[in-house]
């Protein structure tokens, strides 16, 4: 790969090298149209092996008067019922499993904010289709054999670590297996062992590159070519802030546990321009979030997948909770893309009746240069009306004065842009909680 990061894109980015046509594997090779039969009869079959071998979708199915003989044509899908984080909650640990234990060979959970977490199964099929579908997403990003990858998500129950490691091996790459945490030994770790990718949170990015300065290298030094970053929501904004910050293409990495892990969309480093859905492997769906209803491509919902190739755990329209809408492929034109996901239904923050995501807050502290992009929200009641509070770090090197023109002028960006009022602080550098893994940016004391 070229050190050098190449023609102008998306305005304040630069894209990356398309792909070699030698690199691209069956499925990318695939025509639309060849895609659309594959998928039929993935998902005739997927729907079947749902009704057979798990009771919740057999009594689902039946309750919603469909069986999987009527699904004849992809749109036939819509008929069938939606399956909920609640439907895994309900069948806790394995009982939406789909084939004998002695066939599942791992499980991982994710904890979710509230209950029992949700645990997921792969067979061995399952897993060597996950290490192809985060494989390709690695050579998207610009990964090519013999590259050395950094992994920062973290190892265990969690999905990102175990899941790009088998992923880049896949893609024969060399794997640095860091996880999670001890920041200064992984920037040592980077200086020393020289990779050319990083896979991690975008949140805990900005907390590598913090230390980084802190260790007096300048970043844009590093060895560090791309950067895979998901597992949250993260901005244009931030993109630019990183790419900057580092000299490295930021791509975005989409998945979830319930569907796979990482690797169900992957942002293409020639376009930067939403991410690619391998359909192959997960056939997505949009509908409106508040009446269920089937949205066209190019409308914005709640995105859904049903698997099309998984054995231990089928999944069959899961309502995700992320917002976004689909739009033709480019890159990779046979899949379709989704716009970047900037939030989710349940992390949206309603204050006073208006709508906020905290990735509008991102947006905004971005572009107030005399702050970091190190921020936390806290609402709470304040006799019988909602409050919001900002915290927001400043810059090192920042005088008082600069902090007060800084917080005057979030404050008024938040009530324009956005449409609500709130109290911003700016504190000292490096003060705020930082991020290992999944970022927490609100606190929600309204309730307490
Ligand atoms: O976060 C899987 C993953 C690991 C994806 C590493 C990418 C990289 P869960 O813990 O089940 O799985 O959380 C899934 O995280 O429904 C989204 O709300 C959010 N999410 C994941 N990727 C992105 C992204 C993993 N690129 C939930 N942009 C999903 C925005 C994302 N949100």
């Amino acid at each position: 790969m070229s050190s050098e990061l190449t023609a102008p894109a998306v305005p304040g980015t630069r894209r990356g090298e398309p792909i070699p046509d030698e690199l691209l594997d069956g499925g990318e090779r695939m025509t639309r149209e060849e895609l659309r039969g594959h998928q039929l009869s993935l998902l005739q079959a997927t729907l079947r092996h749902a009704y057979d071998n798990v009771e919740l979708y057999r009594k689902k199915f039946d309750d919603a008067g469909v069986k999987p003989d009527d699904c004849r044509r992809l749109e036939d899908l819509s008929r069938f019922p939606f399956t909920t984080k609640a439907d895994l909650r309900d069948t806790y640990p394995f009982g939406m499993f789909a084939v004998p234990m002695d066939q599942v060979r791992r499980v991982h959970a994710s904890s979710g904010t509230t209950g029992r977490p949700t645990v997921v199964g792969y067979t061995e099929n399952d897993l060597s289709m996950w290490a192809d579908v985060v494989a390709r997403s690695i050579r998207a990003a610009g990964g090519r054999p013999g590259h050395k990858v950094h992994i920062s998500y973290g190892y265990g129950l969690f999905t990102g670590g175990l899941g790009a490691h088998y992923g880049a091996e896949r893609a024969g790459c060399t794997v640095i297996p860091a996880s999670g945490g001890m920041t200064a030994r992984q920037v040592q770790i980077i200086q020393d062992f020289e990779p050319e990718i990083i896979m991690v949170t975008p949140s805990y990015m900005l907390t590598l590159l913090d230390e980084f300065e802190r260790q007096g290298i300048d970043p844009r030094t590093s060895s560090l070519k791309v950067g895979i970053f998901g597992a949250e929501p993260w901005t244009e904004e931030m993109r630019r802030e990183i790419e900057e910050r580092m000299n490295i293409h930021a791509v975005d990495i989409y998945g979830l546990s319930e569907v796979i892990g990482p690797g169900v969309a992957q942002e293409c480093v020639e376009t930067k321009d939403g991410l690619h859905v391998w359909e192959d492997h997960f056939y997505p769906e949009v509908v409106d979030p508040v009446t269920d209803q089937l949205l066209a491509d190019g409308d914005s919902g709640e995105l859904l997948f049903t698997s099309l190739t998984k054995e231990a755990l089928p999944i069959v329209r899961y309502r995700t909770r992320d917002l976004t809408r689909l739009l033709p492929g480019t890159a990779r034109p046979a899949f379709r893309r989704i716009e970047k996901i900037t939030g989710r239904c349940d992390d949206m923050i309603i204050l006073r009746g208006v709508n906020v995501f905290p990735s509008q807050i991102e947006e905004i502290l971005l572009r107030t240069p005399a702050v970091a992009p190190h921020f936390q929200i806290q609402l709470s009641r304040r006799g019988r009306m909602d409050h919001m509070a900002l915290r927001a770090e400043a810059r090192p090197g920042t005088g008082p004065e600069q902090r007060e023109a800084a917080a005057a002028a979030i404050g008024k960006a938040v009530k324009d842009g956005v449409g609500v009022t709130v109290e911003v602080t700016i504190v000292d550098p490096g003060t705020l909680e930082r991020s290992v893994g999944k970022i927490r940016r609100v606190r929600d004391l309204r309730e307490q």
